[in-house]
């Protein structure tokens, strides 16, 4: 029979099982970022392999890289089809290149840049600062526009969380009537050519630092939508396109701190119509103690960008200073939600 200590034992066994779990965190992320870095599935994509075959293919270390395929089915990412042989899963496909939604570059800009930002974690935490400019030497945006391979990939990994973002929003909001939109920061276009699909009258503007929007207009062309988006270049904090009636701000305020974000609204503010609207997409900070992701996106924008995750109370109180009044906020299937502001 357990006696009291024997059970107090096995609830803290039990804990430090659940603790030492999470402690490996990385070791899953970083194993999923070897895969996407080398490209498995890409190779897989045409069915099952040996793992030789594929370590051949790859120029990796055969017996490394089934270790590697042996965690990573187990959770759920591959499956061993035959022994030392493996094929995709609904999970494992979203790491290849050009799958709509896909994560591959999304798994290697988690694996290079923020995991070296995370290296230095403690520090962002002692200074509130974040690390990107003791690890980079400069501030995240800045580093992007000097190293276009390494903002090709951040601009990639975005574009796949856009694009699930997209499908989202669209389904959640009513675009009619919103009239001329523009997205600021808005990327490569991937939120704009969403919503420009299914209002075929609808005429647009995305915004975003010059080397960025230049991928915009391939995507957009590439959709048969270049016609009714205009593609602009320039830097938010100077100025925002003029003219437009509903502004979509979609993970960009997010990135900055309150000072940063209200120049930004203020752009916004100032360049819209009379009675335009402004659209935030950005995760909510829940009251509730338990798990939210975004929770977990606010460490990440500590660390990497000097940004933050806001509460609802947070975002009324910037965008009042900024001259809006929040109406609704809108949840949708992904864990950002939709802010719908008017200026007063
Ligand atoms: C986190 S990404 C979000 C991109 C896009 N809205 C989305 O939801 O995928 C932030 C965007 O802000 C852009 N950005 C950063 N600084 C900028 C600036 N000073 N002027 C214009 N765009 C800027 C970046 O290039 C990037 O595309």
């Amino acid at each position: 029979m357990a006696t009291p200590q024997i059970r107090k034992d096995t609830e803290q066994l039990s804990s430090a099982m659940m603790l030492r779990e999470m402690l490996c965190g990385f070791w899953v992320s970083q194993s999923i970022y070897v895969a996407a870095r080398i490209g498995v599935a890409d190779l897989l994509k045409d069915g099952p392999q040996s793992c030789e075959h594929l370590a051949e293919r790859a120029g990796v270390d055969a017996g490394a890289l089934y270790r590697v395929m042996r965690t990573l089915a187990s959770y759920g990412l591959f499956e061993e089809s035959e022994p030392q042989c493996f094929g995709l899963t609904p999970l494992g496909s979203l790491l290849q290149t050009s799958v709509p939604m896909s994560l591959r570059s999304l798994a290697i800009w988690n694996g290079e840049v923020s995991f070296k930002a995370w290296g230095d974690a403690l520090h962002a935490v002692e200074t509130g600062q974040p690390t990107t400019r003791r690890v980079l030497g400069m501030n995240l945006f800045d580093y992007l526009g000097q190293k276009p391979e390494v903002g090709q990939i951040f601009n990639d990994a975005m574009s796949g969380l856009a694009t699930q973002v997209s499908q989202a929003v669209v389904s959640a909001y009513d675009f009619s009537g919103a009239g001329k939109v523009v997205d600021i920061g808005g990327g490569q276009g991937t939120l704009l050519g969403a919503i420009l699909r299914v209002y075929p009258e609808m005429h647009a503007i995305v915004f975003d630092a010059p080397a960025v929007v230049e991928g915009a207009n391939r995507r957009l062309e590439a959709m048969s939508l270049a016609e009714r988006c205009q593609v602009v270049g320039g830097d938010f904090f100077e100025r925002v396109p003029e003219g437009g009636d509903t502004y979509l701000l979609s993970s960009v305020l997010h990135d900055w701190d309150d000072e940063n974000s209200l120049l930004i609204l203020r752009n916004c503010r100032r360049a819209m119509r009379q009675n335009g609207k402004l659209l935030l997409i950005e995760c909510v900070i829940p009251h509730s103690s338990g798990p939210d992701f975004s929770k977990l996106l606010d460490l990440q924008m500590l660390v990497v960008t000097g940004g933050r995750e806001r509460t609802e109370e947070q975002f009324r109180t910037l965008l009042s200073a900024a001259g809006f009044e929040v109406k609704r906020i809108i949840s949708t299937a992904v864990p950002e939600r939709i802010i719908e502001a008017v200026a007063v």
